[in-house]
């Protein structure tokens, strides 16, 4: 079975790495398929886990729009004299043999995407296969499908590129209000600087860290990247050297809490007022994911940003267990490659992201060995 994901253009790396740091940490076994910038198929996914990993994958996910169940993939037949008349006749006749029961019961629409500036009426076709799916549905007695524009039941999602169209259905929708109404300035603490919550929640996919398992992060601040971790159920621990952003970070992940989209207790979460240089944890963690200060606009504490970070990746290292994980965000200038020589961590891979003119904010992702 497959998957077709519909994934965010905003960065050029960062979608497809974080997708398959979530396949490995949620042991999901398939091929991946680039069918073109944004467009990836989840190929050879096993039929008994499918359901669940496809919602696994809804909820997790930052930097995606839409994943959709594959239904139908088919060539565009391009004609000779005229490379720009895009014929989808292939995928005509196979709506008409598709039998929609198994998909659709009540109302649908379909939606058409086009890839690589490929030449088509999105309107015409749209209405041409909502055509072929309404017809099929007059032959079945039980069932009679209706088109519904605005709020439809089933969600046909058409995707046309130079060479070949695709369908798919969702099943499961990303929710991505959160990312909206938690906003850093829409939570009861604020404190400028932290990072956005896709940012923050893609940086944790990065982690590799999975529900039930503990995330620090030791520069928590007003709590951004522990918000990201409690949507998917980690359990977390974070400290500051601040004492008012660890009391802000718990004045957040209680205002979490209390929301219906989140599912953590007071059980899940502490909160430190501390050093990172001094922080001993009881139990060491599964996952770092952390912002340190740039020396720019956030506090180090009276440190130079590049002492901070030395003795940071000094002392983390004793918090985390074997083989975990550590994503961390850090200005383009700072280059600790040379440190991780000298300390037990390999670095894994690397993304950047460009603020302004002089700062690029880079993700490195970096393994304890
Ligand atoms: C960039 S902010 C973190 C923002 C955070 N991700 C958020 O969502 O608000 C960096 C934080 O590191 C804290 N900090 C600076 N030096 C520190 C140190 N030596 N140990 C622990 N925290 C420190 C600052 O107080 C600040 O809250």
């Amino acid at each position: 079975m497959e998957l077709l994901l519909i994934q965010s253009q905003e960065h050029e790396t960062l979608p497809l790495a974080e997708l398959k740091a979530v396949l490995a940490t949620e042991e999901i076994e398939c091929e991946i398929e680039t069918i073109t910038f944004g467009l990836v198929l989840l190929k050879s996914l096993n039929k008994e886990d499918f359901y669940k990993n496809y919602k696994i994958l809804a909820i997790r996910l930052a930097y995606n729009h839409e994943i959709h169940e594959l239904i139908s993939r088919t060539d565009i037949n391009n004609s000779e004299e005229n490379d720009d008349i895009v014929d989808i006749s292939n995928l005509e006749n196979e709506f008409k043999s598709i039998d929609w029961n198994s998909y659709i019961s009540k109302d649908f629409v379909v939606r058409i995407k086009r890839y690589e500036k490929v030449d088509i009426d999105t309107s015409a076709i749209e209405r041409r296969l909502g055509h072929l799916v309404l017809t099929s549905s007059e032959h079945n007695e039980t069932k009679s499908f209706k088109v519904n524009l605005t709020n439809p039941e089933s969600f046909i999602r058409v995707v046309a590129s130079k060479k070949e169209v695709l369908a798919g259905i969702e099943k499961y929708k990303i929710n991505k209000k959160h990312f909206q109404e938690l906003k850093p300035h829409k939570r009861p603490f604020f404190y400028p600087g932290s990072m956005s919550p896709k940012l923050a929640r893609c940086m944790v996919n990065l982690s590799h860290v999975k529900e039930g398992q503990l995330l620090l992060d030791p520069f928590c601040g007003t709590g951004g990247i522990l918000i990201e971790g409690a949507m998917i159920r980690a359990k977390l621990v974070g400290s500051d050297i601040n004492w008012k952003m660890k009391n802000g970070t718990l004045i957040n992940l209680n205002h979490c809490s209390n929301l219906d989209y989140f599912e953590i207790t007071d059980k899940d979460y502490e909160a430190h007022h501390i050093d990172v240089r001094e922080l001993k944890l009881y139990e060491k963690v599964d996952a770092v994911v952390t912002d340190p200060p740039y020396g720019i606009s956030t506090s180090t504490g009276g440190y130079q940003s590049k002492e901070i970070f030395h003795q940071f990746l000094e002392s983390i290292g004793y918090n985390m267990k074997e083989n975990a994980y550590l994503c961390i965000a850090h200005p383009h200038y700072l280059n600790f490659d040379s440190m991780l020589d000298d300390l037990d961590f390999e670095l894994l891979e690397r993304h950047s992201i460009k603020m302004h003119k002089s700062l690029t904010r880079i993700i490195s992702v970096i393994r304890k060995k």
